[in-house]
């Protein structure tokens, strides 16, 4: 549901304008408010009096407006929403963004909001499928937009392909997700928030590592890093300085926190020394256990005669490193990802590695944890085990990230 929860709806001159009309409609009925702004283009295609209507509130059209302006300034209309989204989301629109271009209303509220921005693109497949558009896509992806579709479909234009709107009950799903998380965006740099974790150095690593076999093979393993950047953003939120050390991962850099990108285990744990000293070390990373001891520098072609020999080394244990180094931060956190007698493997590990608390969890196929969006946590501490039940990766890093303030807390 909806209820309360505010949206500012961008849209953008594309002929799936009308489909923002119903996407209005669908929003109020799941009790969120819907304030419209359209662009210029926008306006041949739907009147305003159609999106007024349909959201009972006015509609924003004009940047050099004196009443609109004088009523609600553009800085205040882009920060009164809980998230911003662009339906349907031109090429334009997305160059404009991509490149942080304002030159008209809509496009000053999407560089000067401080809430995530959720696109649904739409255009013909060839401006879809054009470098520029993929370069334009693939840029807003590393500053965090979210995006739903687009679709692949037939076209008011009579050609078939990837290009189509998403229908507005799947956009109406992707924001109902993506509020599910935080939408307020940090301002990367100077200006901190203050909470529970402000003036603390907190330092993360997440996703897996890559072991090299020779140039172009490696064993790896299925961690997505989802939950670890997830505490990250969490950690960020919670005002502290946060450093991720990130493995190969496939999701974005969480914004307004420094990641250092990695690929081997030893190449993690001399990001991690580097890193320290630490206020908390959280190791949430999926780290190999072994490397290849006889890795190649040149590609191993396949013979015909004979297989080759792969040996194994074990990889340096980070967290055991950092759990007993003289410099250990005050609290020190391990992750054990287990198929099998998950809290037992997750006790044992606790005395042997040093560390003040294990978060384990279950990654069985069967789990769906590796990759997932959700998990289930186990809390095992000297004190005891405390169970949480299943809930979405970004709420197992807040409230890791809450109860990690409280054990700093205690022990300072
Ligand atoms: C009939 C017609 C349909 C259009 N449909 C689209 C569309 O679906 N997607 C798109 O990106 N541009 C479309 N355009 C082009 C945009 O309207 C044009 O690029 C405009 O500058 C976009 O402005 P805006 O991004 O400020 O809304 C269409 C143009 C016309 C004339």
């Amino acid at each position: 549901m909806l209820t309360g929860k505010r949206i500012l709806l961008v849209i953008g001159g594309g002929i799936a304008a009308y489909k923002a009309l119903d996407l209005i409609r669908r929003l109020r009925e799941r009790g969120a408010s819907v304030r419209g702004v359209m662009t210029g283009a926008a306006a041949h295609f739907v009147t305003p009096l159609s999106v007024a209507s349909l959201s009972g509130q006015g509609v924003h059209q004009e940047l050099f407006s004196l009443t609109d302006e004088a009523e609600m300034g553009h800085i205040e209309l882009s920060r009164d929403a809980d998230l911003v989204v662009v339906a349907p989301a031109t090429a334009n629109l997305l160059a404009k963004m991509a490149n942080g271009i304002a030159d008209d209303l809509a496009s000053t509220l999407l560089l000067a909001t401080d809430k995530k921005a959720l696109v649904a693109p739409a255009m013909n497949l060839r401006m879809w499928l054009h470098p520029a558009t993929q370069r334009n896509v693939a840029r807003l992806r590393e500053d965090g937009v979210l995006f739903a579709g687009p679709n692949d479909g037939s076209m008011a234009c009579g050609e078939y392909g990837p290009g189509r709107m998403s229908e507005p009950l799947e956009i109406v799903a992707a924001i109902e997700t993506a509020l599910q998380s935080e939408t307020q965006i940090p301002l990367a740099g100077a200006a901190r928030s203050r909470g529970p974790l402000s003036g603390r150095r907190v330092v993360i690593t997440s996703g897996p590592t890559h072991e090299p076999i020779d140039p172009v093979r490696y064993i790896a393993n299925r961690s997505s890093g989802r939950q670890g950047h997830s505490i990250a953003d969490a950690a960020r939120d919670a005002g502290a300085d946060v450093v991720l050390i990130s493995g190969p991962v496939a999701i974005p850099d969480p914004a307004g926190l420094a990641v250092v990108h990695v690929e081997t285990a030893q190449q993690m744990l001399a990001a991690v020394e580097a890193a320290m000293p630490a206020d908390i070390f959280i190791s949430a990373a999926a780290v190999a256990d072994w490397r290849i001891a006889n890795a190649q520098t040149e590609k191993i072609k396949k013979t015909g005669s004979s297989l080759p020999t792969l040996t194994m080394a074990e990889n340096p244990d980070i967290l055991a490193r950092i759990g007993k180094s003289s410099a250990r931060p005050r609290l020190v956190i391990g992750f054990a990802a287990e198929t099998e007698k998950v809290v037992a493997h997750a006790q044992e590990k606790l005395g042997r590695k040093g560390c003040d608390l294990i978060v384990a969890n279950d990654v069985s196929p069967a789990s769906g944890v590796m990759g997932g969006d959700e998990n289930t946590v186990h809390l095992v501490t000297p004190a005891g085990v405390e169970s949480w039940p299943k809930m979405s990766k970004a709420e197992v890093g807040r409230k890791l990230v809450e109860r990690f303030g409280k054990m700093l807390e205690a022990r300072l």
